[in-house]
């Protein structure tokens, strides 16, 4: 199973990724996750992704696009993938297909998570992501064990730099520009499903594996 989530800063899309990825025992491809590991071990791709990412701002198509075709053909792939936070612009959209196209293989499902922007900013400001493992929580609708530590590894829980709340407008404007346009992209390719991302967590789940088993 082949799958892309799509959604807002915020939507929820990291939280249903990890519980999909381990219902069908497929690999969770976080361009997010893979950029953030790579500004804490301060490789060349984090120090040039490092001061978009705290703008608010998208990395280049150019750094993204070799990135996540290269992650695909591994050998955990095989069996298939969901994409969270790739592909996010329509060059992006369109050199995955062209890629997948080569590998004999196409994405089967597009599912946009919806939450309105109001929901989103007050979400965001609740977010804690651990500094050492990258796990997040929510203070108040998934909140660890012990306030501020990680129930993964101990480490501490922070805001993320780019959820401050002018930071998170900035996102979202980059999102209804840049990422938004792909709704109508995999609409047109009749693989696009849509989820009530304001709901709880596990009804959220719930309706999208509703759609995956279809
Ligand atoms: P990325 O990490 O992908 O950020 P994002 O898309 O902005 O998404 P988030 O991770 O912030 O949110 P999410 O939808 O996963 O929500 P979550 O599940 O955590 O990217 C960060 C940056 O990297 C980008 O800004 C860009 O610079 C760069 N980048 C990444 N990919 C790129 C690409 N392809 N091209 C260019 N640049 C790229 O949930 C949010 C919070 O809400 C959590 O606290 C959670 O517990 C809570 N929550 C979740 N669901 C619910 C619910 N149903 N009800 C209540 N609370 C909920």
């Amino acid at each position: 199973m082949k799958i892309i989530m799509l959604g807002a800063p915020g939507a929820g899309k990291g939280t249903q990724a990890k519980k999909i990825a381990e219902k069908y025992q497929i690999p969770h491809i976080s361009t997010g996750d893979i950029l953030r590991e790579n500004t804490r071990n301060g490789t060349e791709l984090g120090k040039k992704a490092k001061g978009y990412m705290e703008q608010g701002l998208l990395v280049p198509d150019t750094l993204m696009i070799d990135l996540v075709v290269d992650r695909l053909q591994q050998k955990d792939c095989t069996k298939g993938y969901i994409l969270d936070g790739f592909p996010r612009t329509i060059p992006q959209a369109e050199s995955l297909d062209e890629a997948l196209k080569e590998l004999g293989q196409k994405i089967d499902v597009a599912i946009s998570i919806e939450v309105p922007d109001e929901n989103i900013i007050r979400r965001m400001s609740g977010r804690r992501a651990c500094v050492s493992c990258g796990s997040t929580w929510h203070i108040i609708h998934n909140p660890s064990s012990r306030e501020d530590i990680c129930d993964i590894c101990g480490e501490a829980l922070m805001l993320r730099e780019d959820d401050k709340p002018e930071t998170v407008q900035k996102r979202l404007a980059v999102y209804h520009s840049q990422t938004h346009p792909l709704i109508q992209y995999y609409t047109d390719r009749n693989i696009l499903k849509e989820i009530d991302g304001t709901k709880d967590m596990k009804d959220v789940f719930d309706n999208i594996i509703r759609i995956l088993e279809v």
